[in-house]
């Protein structure tokens, strides 16, 4: 597949961004766009509840609404796009922007399944460039970022073990047990590729009794276990109806000590006879600063025309993981993680 192909922006011009998709991330991130993001301006929303983006646009000056986000991806006035439209419709979305040469940050998870993850993957190599950074925001998180970089120095010595905590206060109802997989545990695949600089070639996720919270049949808490190539492992809990707030913990160990992300309680208060910090609400909290610096990070790589976050093959390849995730939930059984 080729496309026309979109120089680099370079100069003073901002690079000119479109949001597809302005539910609850799409909305976030653009009101990060028009107001935080250095290079950048906010041109176009675009989402089939036409209400939601016009309502959105009016909000900020000179940004247009659009009811067809592939009408927005082939504007002329828009350079690049972020996609934050429910996972179903990324593939096309991607494609499209591929296909016109656009960069293109895409929410997790990258597409619904391995075979159309894959087909991204080939038609980046086919237009012969990276075009598309996948939302893993978490290599953004600054306690991550300084967790990775110990790793990377050695001061922890070889990695051995990593272990994930990722609890939601709440999710509707209608969040099934693939889901936590697919959705939620993404991001620890991501995180344990990105952590060891590994493949994950086995999982297994456990079903532990469910939360009375759990809706009928849905397997919350998981409890996922990793085996990556060179023979570490990961453990990840995910509990999406935890009840108590957004808490995401990782803790890396290697084999001269470990290191912890996620403790952070904000200020210690005492009050009313308790003492204590916070727990945020949702994720929009948590990982603010990670949300401002992947988005200001895509906006520079994009105006020099390269992609330097979590790519299409990032992407697909924690779409694979996560696919057998989902077996092995079904099945109880380990499953073996191949890639292309
Ligand atoms: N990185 C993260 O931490 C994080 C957190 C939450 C959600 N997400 C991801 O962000 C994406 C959006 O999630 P959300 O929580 O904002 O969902 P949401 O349901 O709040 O919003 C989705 C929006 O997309 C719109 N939409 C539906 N079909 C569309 C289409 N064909 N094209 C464009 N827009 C369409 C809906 O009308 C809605 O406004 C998902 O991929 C989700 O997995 C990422």
């Amino acid at each position: 597949m080729t496309g026309p192909v979109a120089g680099p922006v370079t100069g003073p011009a901002p690079l000119r961004v479109g949001v597809v998709g302005v539910g609850m991330m799409g909305a976030d991130h653009a009101v990060r766009l028009a107001g935080r993001a250095a290079n950048a301006t906010l041109v176009a929303v675009a989402d089939p509840d036409v209400d939601r983006a016009e309502r959105l646009a009016s909000s900020f000056e000179g940004v247009r609404a659009f009811a067809d986000p592939l009408e927005l991806v082939a504007d002329d006035g828009v350079d690049a796009v972020v996609i934050a439209s429910p996972g179903f419709v990324h593939e096309e979305q991607v494609l499209a922007c591929i296909a016109a040469g656009k960069h293109a940050l895409c929410e997790k998870p990258l597409t619904m399944d391995a075979e159309s993850s894959l087909r991204v993957v080939e038609a980046e190599r086919a237009a012969g460039r990276h075009l598309v950074q996948v939302g893993f925001m978490r290599r953004f998180d600054p306690e991550y970022v300084a967790m990775k970089a110990m790793l990377d120095a050695g001061d922890l010595g070889r990695l051995l073990l990593v272990h994930n905590v990722h609890r939601n206060k709440t999710v509707p109802d209608g969040f099934l047990s693939e889901m936590i997989v697919r959705d939620s545990l993404v991001h620890e695949v991501d995180v344990c590729r990105w952590l060891f600089g590994e493949e994950i070639v086995e999982i297994t996720v456990h079903s532990p009794a469910p939360t009375s919270e759990a809706a009928d049949g849905v397997v919350d808490p998981q409890v996922a276990v990793f085996r990556m190539a060179g023979g570490g492992m990961a453990t990840s809990e995910v509990f999406v109806k935890c009840g108590v707030g957004y808490e995401v913990r990782c803790e890396a160990t290697g084999e001269h000590g470990n290191a912890t992300v996620g403790l952070g309680s904000g200020v210690l208060v005492r009050s009313a006879n308790r003492w204590g910090g916070s727990i945020p609400d949702d994720f929009r909290v948590r990982f603010a600063q990670a949300y401002d610096a992947e988005v200001q990070s895509w906006v520079d790589a994009t105006r020099r025309g390269e992609v330097t976050g979590p790519t299409a093959w990032d992407g697909y390849a924690a779409t694979v993981v996560c696919e057998a995730g989902m077996e092995s939930l079904r099945t109880g059984s380990p499953m073996k993680v191949s890639l292309a």
